[in-house]
């Protein structure tokens, strides 16, 4: 075996699998890394590899990294925003699992009006076909002429909650974004480009596993998003998604 070149006898010798070199018999030594991507996706893709009616896929909006890389959960065909995904299934599983409590938020435009007392029982933990939501944060961001929108921030991820949960409080979902998953935000990447999740992004949603260095995207403005979510973005997201 070499490293860097050097060839290495001492089987106690330590090498750094991010860095170092390493070959047997002249071939390179590969190990399985980890790829964590976000993708900002738009509404009208569906979140799954191939469609029998022939739509288009998130698969068609990210290339190929080498690895077979699944979808964090799932997001509706008329949903956008960020998605996570990865060749990890355990930091998927993580990520995905209610018992973990990583969250998921949601900016909502409600085909009308919302009062206070709709936004309480959204708040409270509300009944749907499958049991009573948890309790979630919901934030009233403004009121249009016929709409509000709002912020709601769930610890758990079933079949179309949002959409269910609002129509239970007597409204109707005309939009919906993803907009965070745990403290990672979609922020300045723009609708239907994709970049690679940090090391420290990877650590503060639960995973452990190292990833090539490079920082690929098919976007060049990939950069890690800062947290807050200001008015400018806001309005950037109800104008593209
Ligand atoms: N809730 C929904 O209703 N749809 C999604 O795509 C995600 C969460």
């Amino acid at each position: 075996m070499a490293v860097n070149g050097a060839v290495v006898r001492n089987p106690d010798h330590w090498i750094d699998l991010a860095r170092d070199r390493i070959t047997l018999d002249g071939k390179p030594i590969t190990t399985k890394r980890g790829i964590y991507i976000l993708l900002y996706k738009p509404k009208g893709y569906l979140t799954t590899y191939r469609d029998p009616e022939h739509r288009p896929t998130v698969y068609d909006l990210v290339e190929d990294l080498g690895a077979w890389l699944a979808p964090v959960g799932r997001l509706d065909l008329d949903t956008s925003g960020l998605l996570l995904m990865t060749n990890d299934t355990a930091f998927a599983d993580h990520v995905t699992s209610p018992a973990h409590l990583v969250s998921k938020t949601y900016q909502v435009k409600a085909a009308t009006l919302l009062t206070d007392e709709q936004l309480e029982r959204l708040r409270r933990g509300i009944e749907l076909s499958d049991g009573a939501t948890r309790p979630a944060e919901v934030r009233r961001l403004r009121d249009g002429a016929k709409h509000t929108f709002v912020e709601i921030v769930l610890t758990e991820g079933r079949n179309r909650q949002v959409r269910r949960m609002i129509e239970a409080a007597g409204s109707r979902v005309s939009k919906l974004v993803r907009t965070a998953i745990g403290p990672i935000r979609i922020g300045d990447l723009a609708i239907g480009k994709w970049r690679r999740l940090t090391e420290e992004e990877i650590a503060a949603l639960g995973g452990r596993a190292r990833q090539p260095a490079p920082a690929t995207s098919n976007t060049s403005a990939a950069r890690p998003a800062a947290r807050t979510c200001s008015r400018a973005r806001n309005k950037r997201i109800w104008s593209k998604s």
